[in-house]
């Protein structure tokens, strides 16, 4: 019997209507439009104002256009795992909360938190669901509300992250399509350069919590930069080498969306054009645990069935990795 592949067969995506320029920053704090522009790539974000609505919202919105894009019943949903840094609550997670809105009475779920890389570790443990043959619907959404973690009083971050979220719907097949192969890593390391100090059992929240700005993100760049060109190269090339690839046999490289100077030194590092690199930080910014499905969801007409994609992220942690599908519709 042909071995189980796990597939995409649809992606959707939601971006909240507030729209946050580069113009609007410049009024906030001391930038400008040519220093982003040049430094990150970003022109714009989208913010999710309403104060009553949360990542679950948006999440729950990508979910329903992934299941009406697909005409996939929610009682037909097996497991949704949602990646995410800003859930809801702490408890209960934020899938359970999605399942709940979408009616997916047939299915568990729970979140998965590897910052940046948390949509590109949720895809491939969905995956294994169905290659075991457990499962024939696996949703994997990643979907962050940046705004609520970004002190938009700090330059340096509040350029950087926009809200979003983004999903695929993950099913079966004995065509060899989906994914091939994946190379995933942690180094703790990078605790101390990119972190939310508080609200975590370390340092709960108290006044002093809050006086003190713990409550946001905290992010020393440069070190991140460098180990975000290292570890997406690295993982890139193990997909590469380990699968007898060359860049000419890859359709897209599906870079977390961090900066676009990053995907550019990344792709130099692999000799790999950036024409077949999907971008879009310019319009979302990095919206975290969104960025890759967002453009899976915007480049989606540019591919056709056995076009080979790589994902790679690299995230706060360290997190990184890429994982290989065969592109299957
Ligand atoms: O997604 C998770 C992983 N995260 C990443 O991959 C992000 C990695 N890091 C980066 O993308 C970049 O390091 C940043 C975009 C965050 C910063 O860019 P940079 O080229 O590393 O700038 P820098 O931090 O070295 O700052 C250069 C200068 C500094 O001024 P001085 O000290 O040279 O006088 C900053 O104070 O730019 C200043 N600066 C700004 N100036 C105008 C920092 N932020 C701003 C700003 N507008 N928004």
């Amino acid at each position: 019997m042909a071995q189980i592949k796990a597939a995409i067969t649809g992606v959707y995506g939601y971006v909240p209507e507030d729209v946050l320029t580069n113009q609007d920053l410049e009024k906030m704090v001391d930038t400008n439009d040519e220093w982003i522009r040049t430094r990150t790539g970003i022109q714009e974000r989208h913010l999710l104002k309403d104060p009553d609505k949360a990542t679950s919202y948006m999440a729950t919105q990508a979910v329903l256009g992934l299941l009406e894009k697909t005409g996939l019943d929610p009682l037909d949903i097996d497991l949704l795992i949602c990646a995410s840094v800003t859930p809801d609550y702490f408890f209960p997670d934020t899938g359970t909360l999605i399942c709940h809105n979408i009616g997916a009475k047939n299915s568990f779920a729970y979140d998965i938190q590897a910052a940046c890389s948390g949509f590109l570790f949720s895809a491939t443990t969905g995956a294994k669901f169905i290659e075991s043959g457990a499962y024939k619907n696996v949703v994997i959404v990643g979907a962050d509300k940046m705004s609520s973690i970004v002190d938009y009083t700090d330059r340096s971050t509040c350029i950087l992250f926009g809200d979003a979220a983004g999903a695929i719907l993950l099913q079966g097949n004995e065509k060899g399509f989906g994914l091939q192969d994946s190379w995933m890593r942690v180094d703790g390391v990078g605790a101390e350069f990119l972190h939310m100090k508080g609200g975590g059992s370390k340092n709960p929240p108290t006044h002093e919590t809050v006086d003190k700005k713990m409550h946001y993100i905290f992010q020393d760049g440069g070190p991140v930069y460098k180990a975000a060109v290292k570890g997406m190269s690295e993982a890139v090339g193990q997909m590469l080498d380990r699968n007898n690839l060359s860049p000419d046999d890859i359709r897209f490289v599906v870079p977390h969306q961090a900066n676009l100077r990053i995907i550019q030194a990344v792709a130099k590092m692999l000799d790999f054009p950036m024409e077949r690199v999907m971008v879009n930080i310019q319009k979302y910014g990095n919206t975290t645990s969104g960025t890759i499905p967002l453009c899976l969801w915007e480049f989606e007409d540019q591919l056709k069935p056995g076009d080979k994609v790589i994902l790679t992220s690299f995230g706060g942690g360290y997190t990184w990795g890429a994982s290989l599908w065969n592109w299957a519709y």
